[in-house]
């Protein structure tokens, strides 16, 4: 007998339905799988064998052929083990296959038939409430609380195949698993270390605030021990909070990489990464033989911190033009071409010579200046180009550490962040950008405006300075930043001032 068991799958962040056909006819005992299933759906096969006889159901000593429909897309993961399952006992009538109708399935099985949790289950309850209305996704428990983050879907999460059979006879009442969104956003407050503990470093902390209210990227350049990572450890902390819209994004992202917690499935803090200098490329890229999120794609909404930028490895650095550009990244590999979003802030941190001392008062650098040039090209070119802020962060002065005087504490400084923020959403909302820092082109023209003064002052900087066509550009888009902070709607002197502040390497003689 043919059984039609519907279930899901994830290709990238966005699920797909796939048909689980199973058919049982009489033949030699045989147990087949087809439809392009990887390792780990072939191994079903003992798996669904064990879990069915330990539960107590008769596994059919007959011929079954499974087939995973669509047959042309790479069926990837354990996943597919409770929709075989419920199919053979359909195909085998031990469950009747009218109950079936409107129910989607997904989940691992272990031998003694309880339901094991997969990954990327929001991305797949989005797709069953996008194309059908009140259905019922069938999840593992530990996969409960995040399905039923989609609307539109009821969540029944069975302990195990023997409960699952007997909610599906009528026999048992399984009640349905429902989440407070409202409440997650609430439960997630923010944890972030505070910018009150930083003491003095107040051009940096100043950066870090145009960076955040913009969404640029930045370069701290500094001596060993000067604050960089504590600096940047605390940026999450001044972003604007997260929009409904973005939570979820960011949350498929995390659950197609099988990183959500059971209890808290809503990812509503904006993620911090940092990412060692020594990572591989597809931990940072993203990559495997089925493409996964790398660090890139999970820093999305949040921040890629990448300390001791110099010594990462040339191709990753390489690799970050795209993403940079595009705020998406492509991974093709033999099984599949995959798109992860890659739309993160980043923040790198460096020496400014190989020994760290060369920016120092007393400076006791001992590095030769051709060691110096090899160290800084290791990051200029491809990278600095996209970067629009760069600043020295310098070692601390007696003075400033003996301070008792607490700073500006986050909540303060984010205030005014999300305020400049806001102003941007709307000038934008007509286009495909929300903030400043993704300003392109004859974009940066329409919307960055300048007195006639801040003209001249550009002017001047231009010449003299003899900065770059981009260069220029960043400087403008800074700038408008520092006026967005001020609440005002044309670039004056004072911001393009200020901005140009903020291009050390410019200024830098290297
Ligand atoms: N401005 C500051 N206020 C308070 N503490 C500071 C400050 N700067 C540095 N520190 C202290 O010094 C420690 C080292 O700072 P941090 O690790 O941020 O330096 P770094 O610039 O990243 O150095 P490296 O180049 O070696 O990575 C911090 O853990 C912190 O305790
Ligand atoms: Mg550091």
């Amino acid at each position: 007998m043919l059984a039609v068991v519907e279930s899901c799958s994830t290709k990238g962040v966005e699920g797909f339905l796939v048909q689980v056909e199973v058919d049982v006819s009489p033949g030699l005992p045989g147990f087949y799988i087809c439809g392009l299933p990887d390792t780990a759906v072939k191994e079903s096969k003992d798996r669904v064998r064990a879990a069915i006889k330990n539960s107590g159901f008769d596994f059919p000593m007959q011929r079954i052929t499974v087939n995973l429909a669509p047959a042309d897309i790479k069926k990837v993961g354990s996943q597919f083990d409770l929709p075989i399952a419920i199919g053979i006992l359909a195909a085998t009538e031990q469950i009747s296959m009218e109950n079936l109708k409107n129910k989607f399935f997904v989940g691992e099985l272990s031998l003694k038939g309880e339901l094991r949790k997969a990954h990327g289950i929001l991305p797949m309850a989005q797709s069953i409430s996008n194309l059908y209305q009140n259905s019922v996704f069938v999840v593992p428990p530990e996969n409960s609380f995040e399905a039923s983050l989609a609307d539109n879907v009821t969540v029944i999460a069975p302990e195990t195949l023997n409960d699952l059979v007997s909610f599906l006879n009528n026999k048992k009442d399984i009640s349905p698993v429902k989440t407070d969104i409202e409440s997650l956003f609430s439960k997630n407050a923010m944890v972030y270390p505070d910018f009150s503990e930083v003491k003095g470093q107040e051009t940096a902390k100043r950066a870090l605030e145009i960076a955040a209210a913009g969404g640029h990227h930045v370069l701290m350049v500094g001596s060993p021990g000067s604050g960089k990572t504590m600096l940047a450890k605390r940026l999450p902390g001044i972003f604007p909070p997260m929009h409904a819209e973005e939570a979820f994004e960011i949350t498929k992202i995390y659950s197609v990489a099988g990183l959500i917690d059971p209890e808290t499935p809503l990812i509503t803090q904006r993620p911090f990464r940092a990412p060692h200098h020594t990572a591989s490329s597809s931990s940072i890229i993203g990559g495997g033989q089925i493409p996964r999120p790398g660090e890139i794609s999970l820093a999305t909404y949040g921040i890629l911190f990448m300390d001791e930028l110099p010594e990462f490895r040339r191709d990753v650095i390489e690799a970050l033009r795209q993403p940079l550009e595009e705020k998406k990244i492509t991974i093709s590999r033999a099984s599949a071409t995959i798109t992860f979003p890659a739309n993160f802030t980043l923040v790198a941190a460096m020496n400014p010579c190989p020994c760290g001392f060369f920016l120092d008062e007393d400076n006791d650098c001992m590095c030769t200046p051709f060691q110096i040039q090899r160290y800084m090209n290791k990051v200029s070119g491809p990278i600095m180009d996209r970067i629009d802020i760069h600043i020295e962060v310098p070692k601390l002065k007696y003075k400033d550490i003996k301070n008792d005087k607490t700073g500006e504490t986050s909540e303060k400084i984010r205030k005014r962040v999300t305020a400049a923020r806001n102003i941007q959403r709307k000038r934008y909302k007509d286009l495909d950008i929300k903030c400043n820092g993704e300003l392109e082109g004859k974009m940066v023209y329409q919307f960055c405006k300048t007195t006639s003064e801040a003209n001249k002052l550009l002017e001047k900087i231009f010449d003299k300075l003899k900065i770059s066509m981009r260069a220029h550009n960043k400087i403008l888009k800074v700038a408008r930043t520092i006026a967005d902070l001020e609440n005002k709607s044309n670039i004056d002197v004072e911001h393009i001032a200020e901005a140009v502040q903020l291009r050390f390497l410019d200024r830098a003689n290297y």
